[in-house]
């Protein structure tokens, strides 16, 4: 019996996941290398700051504070990019890539950005880029959309892709907690990006709408092609309002294909969702994905969507994937890896054409005639309110006004924002949330 191929594995980046990684590569190495057939050898480490103490510990002489050295030393067989932003992970993984190496990363907001620079990179030189720790944690969407749901074609998929907003709101809703001391703890806790308003304006939920969209549709979306909202201005009275109302708060991506008219629509921000949703339901640090497929019907999936350990848990799926190319011949490629087949020339859908119902809360002047003034900029628009809740505001001789509409659209919903801004009466910037109708 020959002895097993070993193969070495190259951490570019050693923080939350970098560790993580190493972590439970190390405790449940007999195994995994078993399942493979491999020997996996952590052989190089990258890091910033090789003096830094780290809870997780990797012996010094395989570290360097050179990431390029690992993606271009010829022994090293996988690289995983997992030190975030889109400089030097870019050349990382690009120069990894030139090599025919396979690449492991858990880095969105590269993908958003240089996905076609990188995925050309790797069919053009006959290496491969694995990235299933991009969205959504540890739950295996990637894996689901590419293999499990081949047969299908996907008018929606809507769902919750990050953890730290997540948690933020639900700490906020059933703590009443305070908005900073959540965030505070949610970095605490390893879920959040170096640059947090990456998590709360949006923006990392839109980065993991843009892979998703080029998994189900072929096209790479940018996130300045879509509406990004983030969760900054909701308050805990925003949550008793909803609730009032029967719904909760969650940040959504919402991806939908209209087929008949060869359209495509992505779009991120925060959505009452009904409160027997299930994904209204899905609490704390977990993600939540729904996906509707015109095979299967709709499917479900949720688990951690950030965090060391569940993260490290999709890295080590993509390793288990890249060690099997490796020992059965790296020319082959996985299901769907040649995701350009299913490319279908789609168009963006404008955004004004978003129809949807809408909840509306503006702070005003507590006087006679105030309402009737609201109601009469949204008449105008032909906005009809579908409910009124008006409670004391915080300041004195104010109210706040909650409006729920019937279904409308993004252009008429502007335009009467616009209206209402102008309103002498209006006292604040209004905030206005969509209503997911979503029954599954
Ligand atoms: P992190 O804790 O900040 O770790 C980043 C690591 O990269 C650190 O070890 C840092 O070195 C190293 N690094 C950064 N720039 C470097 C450079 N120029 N040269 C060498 N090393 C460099 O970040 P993380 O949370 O692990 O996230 C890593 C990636 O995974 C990001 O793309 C993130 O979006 C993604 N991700 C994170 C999570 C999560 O829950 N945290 C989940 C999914 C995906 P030092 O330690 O010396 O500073
Ligand atoms: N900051 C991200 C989140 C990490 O909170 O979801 C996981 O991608």
């Amino acid at each position: 019996m020959t002895d097993p191929l070993t193969l070495n594995i190259g951490l570019c980046g050693f923080g939350t996941v970098g560790q993580g990684v190493w972590k439970h590569l190390s405790a449940n190495r007999a195994e995994l290398e078993s399942r493979l057939g491999v020997k996996l050898n952590l052989a190089r480490v990258a890091v910033r700051d090789r003096k830094k103490p780290r809870t997780v510990k990797a012996p010094a002489a395989r570290l360097t504070d050179d990431p390029l050295a690992i993606a271009n030393d010829p022994s090293i067989d996988i690289v995983c990019e997992l030190m975030g932003g889109t400089t030097i992970a870019r050349q990382v993984t690009l120069a990894a890539l030139r090599h025919g190496k396979i690449v492991v990363s858990a880095n969105k907001a590269l993908i958003c950005e240089h996905g076609p620079e990188i995925i050309a990179a790797a069919q053009k030189h006959g290496g491969h880029f694995f990235f299933e720790a991009s969205v959504a944690g540890g739950i295996p969407i990637i894996k689901a959309l590419r293999e499990g749901l081949v047969a299908n074609r996907f008018p929606r998929i809507y769902g919750i892709l990050n953890g730290t907003c997540n948690y933020i709101l639900t700490q906020m809703e059933d703590q009443d907690a305070p908005y900073a001391d959540v965030l505070a703890e949610a970095k605490r806790l390893g879920y959040a990006e170096a640059d947090e308003s990456l998590d709360v304006d949006g923006w990392d939920t839109a980065h993991k709408a843009s892979v998703l969209a080029w998994l189900a549709h072929g096209v790479w979306i940018k996130t300045d092609q879509m509406i990004v909202e983030g969760i900054s201005r909701i308050t805990p009275a925003d949550f008793k309002n909803a609730t009032t109302l029967g719904f909760g708060i969650k940040l959504l991506a919402i991806i939908t294909r209209d087929f008949a008219k060869n359209e495509l629509c992505v779009r991120v921000h925060p959505t009452l969702l009904p409160e027997g949703n299930v994904i209204a339901n899905v609490s704390g640090v977990f993600n939540a994905i729904s996906v509707t497929g015109d095979v299967v019907g709709t499917t479900l999936y949720s688990g951690r969507g950030a965090g060391q350990d569940a993260t490290a848990s999709a890295v080590i799926s993509d390793i288990a994937d890249a060690s099997s190319l490796l020992k059965h011949g790296k020319g082959a490629h996985l299901i769907g890896e040649a995701t350009e087949i299913r490319s279908s020339g789609c168009r963006l859908a404008p955004p004004e054409s978003i129809r949807s119902r809408y909840y509306l809360r503006l702070t005003v002047k507590d006087q006679p005639g105030v309402l009737a003034r609201v109601a009469s900029v949204m008449a105008r628009q032909h906005v009809s309110i579908a409910s009124v809740i008006q409670s004391p505001a915080e300041t004195s001789g104010a109210a706040s006004l909650v409006l729920t509409t019937h279904e409308s659209n993004e252009r008429a919903m502007r335009a009467t924002l616009k209206q209402l801004r102008a309103l002498s009466s209006v006292l604040d910037d209004p905030l206005l949330l969509r209503i997911g109708d979503f029954e599954g």
